[in-house]
């Protein structure tokens, strides 16, 4: 009997992951392994719809691999695996699309802005971008999860997953659970370094508003030593997102990496000037992250070990979605022949 909920996750593995990859999403995996029924996926056909020439898939698949395993992901308590290895993923992606409204994808703010980004002009789009969040929702759907961990920018895709559930459900009886989010209360958006009115983004054009996780620590004092702070007199370290959005946002990367509160940072950083407190980050940061650079490496270069955890995991999650997926084709009629 199995009663702990079940909590599913994915990172797009196109490109670099980031520190606000990290403290947004990543930073919780481990934790969440003794509390719900994890999985974690790669979600490598998602990263179809934004490829470049110089983009080597296979490589970032292993990359992203390693990296959830050096954040303390355990193969032997969560299911690991890459998506394009679940072919139930696909398969119910077509199910759902005739069950997804034309203007309800329109709406996606995702797809908003990255339709901007290429000078709203549809003829620039692929029509994956369009139906990303269907395949999403398969994803979310396949695995009867209940909760999704979402960012702000997620948050409305799993508003469609629940409503192209519900609209599948109230045809055919309670087939698709109805996922939760899963919203984290701090830190669940990291902001760039130089311009903290948005977010901290590994597509950011100006790579110093960004800290990757791969990164070399020598290049990260100089992103940081030139983070925006604020020219209050005297200078004064406290949290308010309003008036000092540079140094909320260096708070809230500090206590993510120490895992003290934002209170007890600010009582402890009481009179300490903006360049001593970009030492104690810099210094916080780099011990962090020397630490998951060194278990990543480990890993990464192990090729038939990350092999093994994904075929392992796609043996599992295969069993499972693919339960799924025979309720879905029983009950709509595909699979007649088949019974
Ligand atoms: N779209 C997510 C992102 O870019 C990645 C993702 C794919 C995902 N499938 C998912 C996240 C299912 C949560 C649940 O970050």
């Amino acid at each position: 009997m199995n009663s702990k909920p079940i909590l599913f996750s994915a990172v797009q593995p196109s490109g670099d992951l980031t520190l606000g990859n990290y403290i947004g999403s990543m930073r919780h995996w481990s934790k969440f392994q003794n509390i719900y029924d994890c999985i974690y996926c790669i979600a490598d056909l998602h990263a179809l719809t934004t490829l470049n020439k110089n983009f080597s898939l296979k490589k970032s698949v292993l990359d992203t691999l390693a990296l959830y395993l050096a954040c303390g992901v355990d193969p032997n308590k969560s299911i690991i695996f890459i998506q394009s290895h679940v072919y139930q993923h696909t398969q119910l992606n077509w199910v759902l699309s005739c069950f997804s409204q034309f203007g309800e994808l329109s709406r996606m703010t995702q797809f908003k802005n990255k339709k901007k980004i290429r000078n709203n002009c549809i003829e620039n789009i692929n029509v994956g971008l369009f139906n990303y969040p269907i395949l999403m929702s398969s994803d979310i759907l396949l695995y009867e999860t209940n909760l999704v961990p979402v960012g702000q920018d997620q948050k409305q895709h799993l508003e469609l997953t629940r409503n192209i559930a519900h609209r599948f459900n109230f045809l055919y009886g309670d087939i698709f659970t109805l996922p939760e989010p899963l919203i984290d209360i701090s830190g669940s958006k990291v902001m760039s370094l130089l311009e903290p009115k948005k977010k901290m983004s590994k597509s950011d054009m100006n790579k110093n508003n960004v800290i990757f996780l791969l990164e070399d620590i020598s290049s990260i004092f100089f992103k940081i030593k030139n983070a925006i702070t604020d020219s209050q007199t005297p200078p004064k370290i406290y949290y308010d997102k309003k008036r000092k959005l540079g140094i909320s946002n260096l708070l809230e990367i500090l206590s993510a990496i120490t895992n003290k509160e934002i209170n007890i940072l600010e009582k402890e950083l009481n009179g300490v000037m903006y360049s001593e407190f970009k030492n104690i980050i810099f210094d916080n940061i780099s011990q962090f992250l020397r630490r998951l650079q060194k278990s990543y490496l480990n890993y990464r270069k192990d090729e038939s070990y990350l092999k093994k955890v994904a075929q392992d995991g796609a043996i599992k999650a295969r069993l499972k979605s693919e339960k799924l997926l025979k309720r879905v084709y029983s009950i709509m009629d595909i699979d007649l022949f088949f019974k």
